[in-house]
């Protein structure tokens, strides 16, 4: 249900269940955690994660697996896609979600957890949970306020609200409109950002992340010790010594 396979320098994962809009049932989610692991230690630049079929990214949880589960059953469901998108936000090289259709409830979760996020311009995306007398619960209510703010988290998420890809991308929940083939221009992207340090990128993203989550006198000591870290790599002296030097810089992720 799940295929991992290489573009160039990249690692791509596609949900591969079109049948049924790549809806995350467990065992999806068991097969996702596994590939993310493949591509931690993989010397992938980046991972890009989409959805196979002409439709969608992923339409959510499963919800046929959801009716008639235990209440135990249903925490250790909510646990399970917490901890594998927890893995992905995590992974030592960014994450590109190719929003390529549907993202709705768990694959608007699941694109979150990633670090950016494109979409084709017929996307649609939405955390439709409250329709269904849920809430979400693989990040969503925490992870949504934290990139587009807490009012329109809360409009999205007590309405249950469908937003088409324009309008995404105007409140920064996505940051490219894809025009092409999807993956294409995932790849693009990548390139942006791919040929710079990978550790000095990974303290950039550490920073990012622990901004909303931190008091700012935290925060920007969290900032001066990461800063001083990307000091301390090789990447940075051959940075510094290829902007004097007039040349383009050597990186070689040390
Ligand atoms: N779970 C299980 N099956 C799903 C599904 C889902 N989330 N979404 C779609 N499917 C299945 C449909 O049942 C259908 O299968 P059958 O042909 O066997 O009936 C197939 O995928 C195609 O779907 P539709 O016929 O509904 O396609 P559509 O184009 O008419 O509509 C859609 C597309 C608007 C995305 C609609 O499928 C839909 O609303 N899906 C549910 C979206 C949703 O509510 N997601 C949230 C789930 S709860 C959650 O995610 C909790 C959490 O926080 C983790």
């Amino acid at each position: 249900m799940i295929k991992l396979s290489r573009v160039d320098e990249f690692a791509l994962i596609t949900l591969n269940r079109p049948d049924a809009l790549n809806a995350l049932s467990l065992s999806l989610i068991a097969d996702l955690g596994r590939a993310i692991d493949d591509v931690a230690q993989s010397h992938a630049r980046a991972l890009f994660v989409t959805g196979a079929g002409e439709k969608a990214f992923c339409a959510g949880a499963d919800i046929k697996e959801l009716t008639g589960r235990s209440l135990v059953e249903q925490k250790r469901g909510a646990e399970l896609g917490q901890r594998t998108f927890s893995k992905l936000e995590r992974l030592p090289m960014p994450s590109i979600a190719i929003i390529n259709g549907y993202a709705f409830g768990g694959g608007l979760e699941l694109a979150l957890a990633c670090t950016l996020r494109i979409a084709t311009r017929n996307a649609k995306m939405g955390l439709p949970e409250i329709k269904l007398g849920l809430i979400p619960g693989y990040g969503g209510t925490q992870r949504l306020p934290r990139v587009v703010g807490e009012g329109r988290a809360m409009d999205m998420i007590l309405c249950g609200r469908t937003i088409d890809a324009e309008e995404a991308y105007r409140i920064g929940l996505v940051q490219r409109l894809i025009d092409g083939e999807p993956v294409a221009a995932g790849v693009a992207y990548a390139r942006e950002f791919s040929r710079y340090s990978l550790p000095v990128l990974g303290f950039a993203r550490e920073a990012v992340s622990r901004a909303l989550a931190t008091p700012i006198s935290e925060g920007l000591k969290i900032e001066a010790d990461l800063s001083t870290l990307a000091f301390q790599t090789s990447d940075a002296a051959e940075g510094m010594a290829a902007f004097i030097e007039k040349r383009k810089p050597n990186f070689r992720d040390g």
